[in-house]
Order: structure tokens, then sequence, then C-alpha cells
């Protein structure tokens, strides 16, 4: 049976020239055939990571395993990866054609089976006909196609996009991660995609991996990450969130705002301090009487399909609430939530204790009593 990963990385720390250490015992898995992406803010590694699964540079520490095998000391052109970079980085004296076909000519293909290539990935990013159009006189979005096709044509077993729609206008960026995420689809390749753009990464991946400080603070599907974060930092990162500091008084019960509440965590030390994350989706206007919190309304706008609504507590505390309801500037209103609504983060958890949590949690839930109600 062949190993269903294709890429793991082992305790991998890099330090550049300059000491400084920008990535710290790195460990991860990826999964032949899916959509990963590296997601976190400029400067946390997420290039560095990229670079040393296409062997540009090697780990300080640990290993790199490509299909099983540890990959340290392989050069680039030995590993079946190739690289779409943000920039291109296409040759701007050749056409369409050659830009695609450059590689395959390295590599001392016959002209017909290269033209039968070439043809084909470029058929695959929508530039059927282009094939003698110079460089110069392509758009952006065409050039980032180019610049898939050719690495495509190569037939990567992982291709590693590294922000490669961060330079397009939102419309065009919009449209190519359909174009994107089709392709992968298609082609049933790994993609290692990068960027610091967490609605693009919710809406494209199978598998994301949120970055801090050269470190994988959380990783998990989509839903995973924005509905069960780890940390004060993936919950900000992450959509917007109402971040409170709490205290988890007892199973299924916590403090916050100097209140108690119903809650489905469990397994935490009794008073144990938390903070707790509220999405602002998650809590519906009401009238101060029916609500589980008093709050006044600070500020409104009109974002489309909701209101996005700012509140204040008596303590100070700001509330941010999506609501397809309007409410009042000034008006005093209730807030109310579900107990599932609330999500406990403990301080220093590590992903490992996280998960381990979540699901005994879940387990519970799949025996059929809902955790809550004991
Ligand atoms: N060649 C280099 N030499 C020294 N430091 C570098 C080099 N390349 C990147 N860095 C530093 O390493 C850190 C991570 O960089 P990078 O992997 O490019 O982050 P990201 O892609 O997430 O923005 C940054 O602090 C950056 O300044
Ligand atoms: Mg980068």
């Amino acid at each position: 049976m062949t190993d269903p990963h294709i890429i793991r990385f082992e305790s991998v720390t890099k330090q550049y020239d300059d000491g400084l250490t920008v990535l710290k015992k790195i460990d991860f898995e990826i999964e032949r055939g899916k959509f990963y992406t590296l997601l976190g803010p400029s400067g946390c590694g997420k290039t560095t990571i990229l670079r040393m699964i296409a062997g540009f540079m090697e780990p300080t520490e640990g290993s790199i395993y490509l299909g099983g095998r540890v990959i340290n000391k392989v050069p680039p052109e030995k590993r079946q990866v190739n690289t779409v970079f943000q920039d291109y980085a296409l040759f701007p004296h050749l056409n369409v054609f050659e830009n695609v076909a450059f590689g395959l000519r390295i590599k001392k293909m016959k002209p017909n089976v290269i033209a039968a290539k070439v043809t084909e990935a470029l058929n695959m990013v929508n530039l059927d006909g282009y094939e003698n159009r110079a460089i110069t006189e392509m758009s952006g979005g065409q050039r980032q196609r180019v610049a898939i096709a050719r690495a495509i044509v190569n037939e990567p077993e992982v291709l590693l996009l590294d922000e490669p729609l961060s330079a397009l206008d939102l419309k065009l960026r919009t449209e190519m991660q359909y174009v994107l995420r089709e392709l992968q689809q298609r082609l049933g390749i790994t993609f290692i995609f990068v960027t610091h753009d967490q609605e693009e990464a919710l809406a494209m991946s199978d598998y994301i991996f949120v970055m801090n400080q050269g470190r994988i603070e959380q990783s998990g599907t989509p839903n995973d990450i924005y509905d069960e974060p780890i940390n004060r930092f993936v919950a900000d990162f992450i959509g917007e969130s109402n971040i409170v500091p709490g205290v988890m008084i007892e199973d299924y019960r916590v403090e916050f705002n100097g209140r108690r509440f119903e809650c489905v965590d469990a397994g935490l030390r009794p008073n144990e301090p938390i903070e707790i994350v509220v999405r602002p989706e998650d809590l519906e206007i009401t009238t101060p009487e029916a609500g589980k919190m008093q709050v006044r309304v600070d500020s409104q706008l009109f974002r489309g399909v909701h209101y996005e609504i700012s509140c204040y507590d008596d303590s100070g505390q700001e509330w941010l609430v999506h609501s397809t309801k309007r409410a009042e500037v000034g008006a005093q209103i209730g807030l109310t939530f579900d107990p599932e609504a609330i999500h406990v983060m403990r301080f220093g958890e590590t992903e490992e204790e996280f998960d381990r949590r979540l699901e005994a949690y879940e387990e519970d839930e799949d025996a059929g009593v809902p955790v809550h109600e004991r």
C-alpha cells in the first residue's frame, strides 16, 4: 500500500545565516491529492517552508520526506515539485508557448510531444489560442495562468503556489480561486497554496495550517478552524471574533462578564482561567429582558447581507454582532446565544491536547445526549 502522505516535516528548524530562527521544530503531514493552504501573516515562515519543499534550501535541523524518502539533500530538479510564484517569473522575451514549453525542452522531449503537452496545459487554464502571444501583451491574470500552465505541464506530484493571487484585483482573484480549485480537482495532484488572506484560505482549501512566528498554531479543515479556534491568535486571524477572559467554573459552566452561562465544554480544571470566543453571527438581538447579556448599541454598518453592530456592555467590553435585523444606535438591547456558541480556549494548550478535548466532546455528542443537558 502506498503511503497516503506525500510530504512529511519532522521536527524541521530553519535558521538563516544571520542567526534568525524562522521555523521552530515544525511537524506536519500532507496527504496526496488534496488542497492544502499555509495561512499566516507576512514573515511567519510560509515561503521558507515552500523553498525547503522545492529544494531551494535545506533545513538546519530535522527531516523532510517526499513519498516516504528523506529529501533534505535532493536537488530541486530531482523532485517532482513545481512552484508558481507571486511575480510569475516568466521569460519576457519568449511567447506563451515557449514559456510553457521551457521545462520540456530542457528535458529534451520530442517537438510533437511538447506541442501536445503545452496545448493541454494551456487548455487547463483556459488559454487556448494564446500560444503565439508575447508575454508583454498579456494581462496580470493571464500571465499568472501562463505561470500555472508552465508548472503543471511538468506533471509534478506537488504544486507549490506562493501567494499567486495577491497581485490581482479582487474580481480577478475570485475568478482565479475557482480556476485553481477546479484545476486541483481535475489534476488530482497535491496543491500547497500560500496566502495571508483568511477568506481565500477558507474558500479554497481541504486543509489549512495556520502559522504564526515560525510555528503552526493549528491545522484542520476550514470548518474545524473557523468553528473551534485553538487560541486567541487563530480566533483573531480567522474571521471576526469576540474574545473575552473568563473562568471555567465546572464542566458545562463558564463565567464571563460577571455572569455564569451554560456551555458544551468539559474536562477542564474547576475554576480554571480561560478565554472564550463568540462569533458575531452567533449572537442574536433580543429585548433587554430576554437577553443573556445587556448591551448598548454604539454603531451600525450595513454590510449587504447583514448588519455589523458594535455594542458595549457595562464593563466597557465591546461585543460585535452580525445580524440580519437592524438595531437602533444608542438603544439598550439584549443579546442571546446558544451554549454551542461559546468556544472555550485554554491558555497554552497544545494542538494534541486540544484535539483530545474536542474528540471527547464529540464522542459524548455521538452517544446522543446533548452534553450541556446533564
Ligand atoms: N534569505 C533570508 N535570510 C535571512 N532572513 C530571511 C531570509 N528569507 C526570509 N527571511 C526571514 O525569515 C522570516 C520568514 O520569512 P518568509 O518565509 O519569507 O515568511 P512569509 O512567506 O510567511 O512572509 C522573515 O522574518 C524573513 O525576514
Ligand atoms: Mg512569503
